[in-house]
């Protein structure tokens, strides 16, 4: 039987930021991980990851990121700054293929280094957003900036953007359904830990999701 004294007991009262982001980062997993580009003042293109990220809205569909502050020196990362500064970003879907170039994003690259050039990024054009995709990603997502809502104590800061327009690979995407298995999405774990899908479980829909009509289960997932 499971007791009390299994347990270990964390009391966030005073819980400093190293401490709080090692149990947020090991207890919320596995993530999703949004590759998001950016465009700067100049134009440059700026490429990073963040996994603290999910969807928000689906009326219309809406997407939010928390990006913290540089942990040495409290300044405001490129991928916020570009967003404030210019309202616009592209959500990529970062894959086991594109996993290497999408780690290698998270460097701190100087704000004037595009890391789109630095690691040769192929680019193509968004349609509503100045913004450019990662054409090696097989879906990409333009979004608007909707609210920013600054979080607890500072150190985060929640982007909250509207989806105006998806990119989706025809190997992934029927007209009506996107294949998540084809896509091979890879998630963030605690510590310098990835993931890729594990086996893929089947339940009975319980109740009928907006736009799961039909849905038998025989479908890919
Ligand atoms: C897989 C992965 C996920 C990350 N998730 C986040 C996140 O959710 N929020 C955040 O502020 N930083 C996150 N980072 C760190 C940023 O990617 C890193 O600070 C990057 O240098 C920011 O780049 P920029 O200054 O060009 O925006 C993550 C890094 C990796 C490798």
């Amino acid at each position: 039987m499971t007791s009390a004294e299994d347990f270990a007991f964390v009391d966030c009262a005073g819980l400093d930021t190293a401490a709080a982001y090692r149990l947020v980062v090991g207890c919320v997993v596995p993530r999703p991980i949004a590759w998001i580009t950016t465009v700067d003042a100049a134009g440059r293109v700026n490429a990073a990851p963040f996994s603290s990220y999910n969807y928000v809205a689906t009326s219309p569909p809406m997407l939010a990121v928390n990006i913290a502050q540089r942990a040495g020196d409290g300044a405001i990362k490129d991928t916020a700054r570009n967003i404030r500064d210019s309202g616009e970003f592209v959500v990529n879907v970062a894959t086991e293929e594109t996993m290497e170039a999408m780690h290698a994003t998270g460097f701190e690259y100087p704000p004037e280094q595009s890391e789109a050039l630095a690691l040769d990024l192929a680019l193509l054009p968004s349609r509503h957003v100045r913004v450019p995709r990662l054409a090696a990603t097989p879906v990409q997502m333009e979004c608007r900036l909707d609210k920013i809502v600054p979080l607890g104590r500072g150190v985060n800061t929640l982007y909250i953007g509207e989806v105006v327009a998806f990119h989706l690979a025809h190997r992934v995407y029927d007209g009506t359904r996107v294949d998540s298995v084809a896509m091979r999405p890879v998630a963030r774990l605690g510590g310098p830990y990835y993931a890729a899908l594990g086996e893929i479980i089947h339940r009975p829909m319980l109740q009928r999701p907006p736009g799961g009509e039909g849905w038998t289960g025989a479908e890919k997932p």
